[in-house]
């Protein structure tokens, strides 16, 4: 037997390896053993969620963004963004409009905007909540204090999505300016899950000067938080960042890694992502057959879809919300899985 699927029977037996093991199997990588490795994820992944994926309808709330992250398109020294923010009335009909489609979780994403205070968030979040008492609401709004966490988690929010961007301190310098720490990161993921929120963290697969070292600290520190969610996507390069030039993640490690994270936590929710789909025009249905169980399709107007432009090329910005849960419901009938209406919390 090949040393990679050693170290998942390992793995699989005493649910821990070093970080030396998780670089192994990262440089592991062949397409013979992303196969296999595919094939025992999504194993594993039915014995929790049979062949039900879970949806999430994304709200792009704005825009907007304090921060200067060196890989994202909407940080705030790109003059270029055209920049908006959605309403609390907006933001309401696009929750009845997904309600009726059938979510029952709604994600509210955007960049550190200070108009979104937690007076407003409070508001936004008992909207929601008071309408559909049957819906769970997400956010991922970036880094905020343990008080202002904690009182949009006493107003209604069930799930909170911090991506640690990755797990080692000096990469994280390289991805961020230096206002931005991976220690904080590191606390508001502590805090959020100390308050009781479900918590996703994550990471870019490809970004730059990322090595399988760091991926394997990524890969450890999945092993020791245990996120109820871990979005991973493929690093696309946006055209007006620092980042323009670099080369992209690709569709293969990121289904890779994706099966390496179910067979870390079995019962992880794990999204096969929009950047997937976009550099591979079938990367969510690989997603999902990597051992994914989760998509997010877009509820957010039409008119603001491509103006979140996170990454250069990014899909399902033309669509309605209808036609874009109805595209995925049969991506997902196509390779034998079916869209529930269902919360979808994750199964201990
Ligand atoms: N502001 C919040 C935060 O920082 O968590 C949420 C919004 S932020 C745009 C959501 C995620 O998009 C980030 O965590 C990052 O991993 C991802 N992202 C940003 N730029 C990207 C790029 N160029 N390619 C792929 N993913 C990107
Ligand atoms: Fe703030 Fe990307 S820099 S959301």
């Amino acid at each position: 037997m090949n040393e990679v699927l050693t170290l998942i029977d390992k793995l699989e037996e005493s649910g821990a390896l070093s970080l030396d093991e998780y670089e192994r199997i990262v440089d592991g990588y062949t397409a013979e053993n992303a196969d296999i490795l595919a094939k025992k994820a999504t194993s594993v992944k039915r014995k929790y969620y049979g062949d039900e994926v879970y949806v999430r309808g994304l709200i792009e709330i704005s825009n907007y963004c304090k921060n200067d992250c060196l890989y994202c398109g909407i940080r705030r020294g790109n003059k270029n963004a055209d920049r908006y923010r959605l309403t609390r009335e907006q933001i309401t009909e696009c929750a009845d409009e997904g309600y009726d489609l059938g979510f029952r979780t709604f994600v509210l994403q955007g960049g550190e905007d200070g108009y979104f205070t937690d007076d407003v968030l409070v508001e936004i979040i008992r909207d929601i909540k008071s309408r559909h008492g049957d819906c769970a609401v997400t956010l991922s709004l970036g880094e905020r204090s343990y008080e202002s966490y904690k009182k949009l988690f006493d107003a209604g929010a069930d799930r909170y999505l911090l991506r640690h961007e990755t797990a080692d301190k000096e990469h994280y310098g390289k991805l961020h300016p230096p206002e931005l720490s991976f220690d904080n990161r590191m606390k508001c993921l502590r805090d959020l899950r100390e308050i009781g929120y479900q918590v996703g963290c994550g990471f870019m697969v490809g970004s730059p000067y990322q090595t399988s070292r760091t991926l394997a600290k990524d890969l450890k520190f999945i092993e020791t938080f245990k996120p109820d969610m871990c979005g991973i996507g493929p690093f696309v390069p946006h055209r007006d960042t620092p980042f323009a030039h670099e080369k992209r993640g690709t569709a293969e490690l990121t289904c890779y890694l994706l099966s390496v994270i179910r067979l870390i936590y079995p019962p992880v929710l794990l999204p096969s992502t929009t950047a997937l789909g976009t550099i591979d025009p079938l990367g969510r249905e690989k997603g999902i057959l990597s051992g994914a169980n989760v998509v997010m399709p877009n509820l957010s107007p039409v008119g603001v879809r491509k103006k979140y432009e996170l990454y250069d090329n990014k899909i399902c910005t033309g669509e309605e919300s209808a036609q874009c849960k109805n595209c995925l419901e049969q991506r997902m009938l196509s390779i034998g899985c079916k869209i529930v209406v269902d919360r979808g919390d994750i199964k201990k």
